[in-house]
């Protein structure tokens, strides 16, 4: 109950329209997704990177710098950070010698930044830069929250010059199939049992049915040809809990 004796908000309710979609209620699409997907990061942004570094046993520390090589471009490269969050790769990508400018849709996640590179609000389907005008595309664990994948591959193909590369990181699920059981009651349960003790347990609770809105790996890498690039692949990391996606612009 709020002070006034009504009902307290609801933390993700949107803020215009309070019968607006969360991600409490499932999984939303469109607009609706873009709005539900953002009060969400707003809302877990102050506690997202200890929530990650806890449930990930660090290793998305490693994803990011795994990342960031497989890109294999010169230092002092312009590299956009998609979805940057509180901005891990761009500090990453300072470290190694890039110069990342980060975007993210959610307000609360930037303002929780620890890095000094440039960073813009913006969403994934409408990219402020002019066309081939940056060396390369990193983005970390964001591919499921976009609305449509195909829009934003043919976003990062409008912006990056000839030759420029992109290296996407997301979540998976292993092949092994010890593993992936394993993997699937910690996914399942124990992240959200974990994010909802040190953050939210609304958001922790979709993070795992989030991985529904990826598409199969073959169909994602014919997407990324489709949108404009060669050698597409996909490399599993840590017996394949993460994937990255690479490919270059042709
Ligand atoms: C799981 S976090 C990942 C943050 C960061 N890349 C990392 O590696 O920790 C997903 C991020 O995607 C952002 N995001 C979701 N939809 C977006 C969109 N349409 N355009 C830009 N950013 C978006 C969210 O605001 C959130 O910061």
């Amino acid at each position: 109950m709020g002070a006034d004796g009504t009902a307290a908000p609801q933390p993700y309710r949107w803020l215009v329209d309070s019968s607006a979609t969360t991600v409490d209620d499932g999984l939303p699409e469109g607009e609706e997704k873009v709005r539900a997907v953002r009060a969400m990061f707003d809302t877990i942004a102050p506690r997202y990177d200890l929530v990650n570094r806890i449930m990930t046993f660090r290793m998305d520390v490693g994803w990011r710098r795994r990342a960031i090589r497989a890109l294999d471009l010169g230092t002092r490269s312009v590299v956009v950070d998609l979805a940057c969050g509180t901005g891990d790769m761009c500090i990453d990508l300072v470290d190694a010698g890039h110069r990342p400018i980060g975007v993210d849709l959610s307000f609360g996640m930037l303002a929780a930044a620890r890095t000094d590179a440039p960073l813009i609000q913006g969403d994934a389907l409408r990219l402020p830069f002019p066309d081939g005008s940056v060396d390369g595309v990193t983005c970390g664990f964001a591919l499921r929250n976009f609305v449509s994948l195909p829009p934003m591959l043919a976003e990062l193909a409008r912006i990056l010059r000839p030759g420029g590369r992109i290296a996407l990181l997301d979540v998976a699920e292993p092949p092994n199939p010890v593993m992936r059981l394993g993997h699937s009651v910690y996914f399942g349960r124990v992240v959200p049992l974990i994010g909802g003790l040190l953050s939210d347990k609304a958001a922790y609770r979709y993070l795992p049915k989030s991985v529904a809105y990826l598409p199969e790996p073959d169909e994602l890498l014919a997407m990324v040809v489709d949108a404009g690039f060669d050698d597409a692949e996909r490399t599993l990391l840590s017996g394949g809990i993460s994937q990255l996606y690479t490919a270059t612009r042709r």
